[in-house]
């Protein structure tokens, strides 16, 4: 087979049709639904966040929060100026893998210790005070995995996801295991929120963009970066497992912010694609047959899933056409070698000669290549993020369909999104509304806004910590 319908077959695999596109958004409906109403292991998750009212934008205060995403951990002092504004100090580190991969208890003192280094520079009259009691941080925490939460400041570890695999924690509560580590170093600060950085998200756009403001309505708050999740609001009433007896506390409250965990959506495989790349990049993550949507969509996956498909056709891709074959020195057989920031650069190219490619190529896996090969590699990348995007659509589509939001409001829909992919992956929101145009949304796309909630995560989390 020519090298040319060896890729043309590839893209093939990783096209999503109409059909695919439609009948994925139903199936979210019904998941969506069915989480409401069960326990569920393998189904979307549909965790309630306890948290029960979004902001107007005039909370005020200050409060720190810190954030533990896929691949940073930040630490943050936010202070809400009550106008739709705040101003935020923030200290970031990226999370050693070691400590990924290691011990609970390690972990958590990892994180104490930033915590630790980050007061002493900005807060340092805290450790001044004689009376320390009255002068307690209230702190939101962050926390980009899914938990059972059992109160607003209570939630035990599901399982980790986008490469965590710190085994002894699965199970126990992060706000205790946290606080344990805080209160070891005598450090004066409570954690008075767990919070989703989905719900952050949510928190932070309704904050900066009170309800009627530009006019529309914030109906969810989404991550497109490492991992992919969204949250939105619901009708406690729906919420048919949310066991209002157990949480007498919420009686009279009305709506509930959800954390669907849409990562894990379709795990079973019903609709959404397994192409045999797919099937080797399952087996190659910690949690194999967990958060399959998210594999197909989020930051982590895409330049494994290019390094697979490189792997495929790297005889004719990598060698012959008179170039040099220097792959000794390659990264293509290490797994996870390439991060999203290669397809993403790859696929943008729009350089006389894909030259750019040619050095990322070159750089990164040690090769020479001829513009067709070039060329190949690009329509195969692009191949990956098309699909990347329009499985993205599908549980912006679900949400809207299943609030009725269209109907319901007037305004357009606003939906708040961070994350590295949405905000540098090559016209990603664009694939997207093409995509929502697809659906039974159909041109009422247009009244659908994303827009970029940057940092949402960490001054959600001191929103949520102000609602404590
Ligand atoms: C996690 C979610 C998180 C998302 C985005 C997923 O892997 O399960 O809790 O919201 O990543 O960070």
């Amino acid at each position: 087979m020519s090298l040319v319908s060896k890729v043309q077959q590839i893209v093939e695999e990783f096209t999503i049709s109409d059909e695919l596109l439609n009948a994925a958004v139903d199936h979210f409906i019904w998941a969506t639904e069915h989480g409401l109403r069960h326990h569920t292991d393998l189904g979307m998750p549909m965790i309630p966040s306890f948290v029960t009212s979004v902001p107007t934008g005039k909370e005020k205060g200050t409060f720190l929060a810190v954030d533990l995403g896929g691949t940073n951990f930040r630490v943050c002092s936010v202070e809400l100026n009550g106008d739709s504004t705040y101003d935020l100090i923030q200290s970031k580190h990226p999370v050693p893998h070691d400590y990924m991969v290691g011990k609970t208890e390690e972990f958590f003192g990892y994180l104490a210790d930033k915590i630790e280094e980050f007061l002493k520079v900005h807060h340092e009259g805290h450790f001044a005070q004689e009376d320390v009691e009255k002068k307690i941080f209230k702190m939101g925490f962050t926390f980009s995995f899914p938990v059972d939460q059992t109160a607003l400041n209570r939630g035990t570890l599901i399982r980790w996801t986008k490469g965590y695999d710190i085994k002894d924690a699965v199970g126990q509560d992060v706000v205790l295991l946290l606080q344990e580590q805080i209160n070891k170093r005598k450090l004066p600060i409570h954690v008075a929120a767990l919070v989703n950085d989905t719900v952050g998200t949510l928190m932070t756009r309704s904050y900066t963009k009170p309800e009627g403001s530009e006019n529309s309505t914030t109906l969810i708050g989404c991550i497109f970066g490492t991992g992919t999740n969204g949250a939105y609001s619901e009708k406690i009433k729906t919420i048919a497992k949310f066991d209002l007896t157990q949480n007498p506390e919420m009686i009279n409250e009305k709506l509930m912010v959800i954390n669907t965990e849409w990562g894990s959506f379709d795990n079973r495989l019903k609709v959404i694609p397994n192409n045999r790349f797919d099937d080797q990049l399952n087996k190659l993550t910690p949690n194999p047959g967990y958060h399959m949507f998210e594999k197909r969509i989020s930051g982590m996956f895409l330049g494994e899933l290019l390094r697979l498909v490189l792997i495929e056709v790297q005889n004719d891709i990598f060698t012959g056409g008179g170039v040099s074959d220097n792959s000794t020195n390659t990264n293509l057989n290490t797994p996870w070698s390439l991060d999203s920031s290669i397809p993403a650069l790859i696929d943008a190219d729009d350089s006389k000669d894909l030259t750019k490619t040619q050095q990322m190529v070159k750089s990164v896996l040690g090769f020479d290549t001829t513009i067709e090969q070039r060329q190949a590699i690009q329509q195969l990348s692009k191949a990956i993020g098309k699909r990347s995007a329009y499985l993205s659509a599908v549980p912006i589509a679900g949400l809207v369909l299943h609030t009725k939001a269209l109907e319901k409001f007037s305004q357009d829909i606003d939906v708040g999104a961070d994350g590295s992919v949405v905000e540098f992956y090559p016209n990603f929101e664009q694939m997207i509304r093409v995509a929502l145009r697809k659906t039974k949304i159909g041109d009422q796309e247009k009244r659908i806004k994303i827009g970029l909630a940057k940092d949402g995560s960490g001054v959600g989390a001191a929103l949520c910590a102000l609602v404590a």
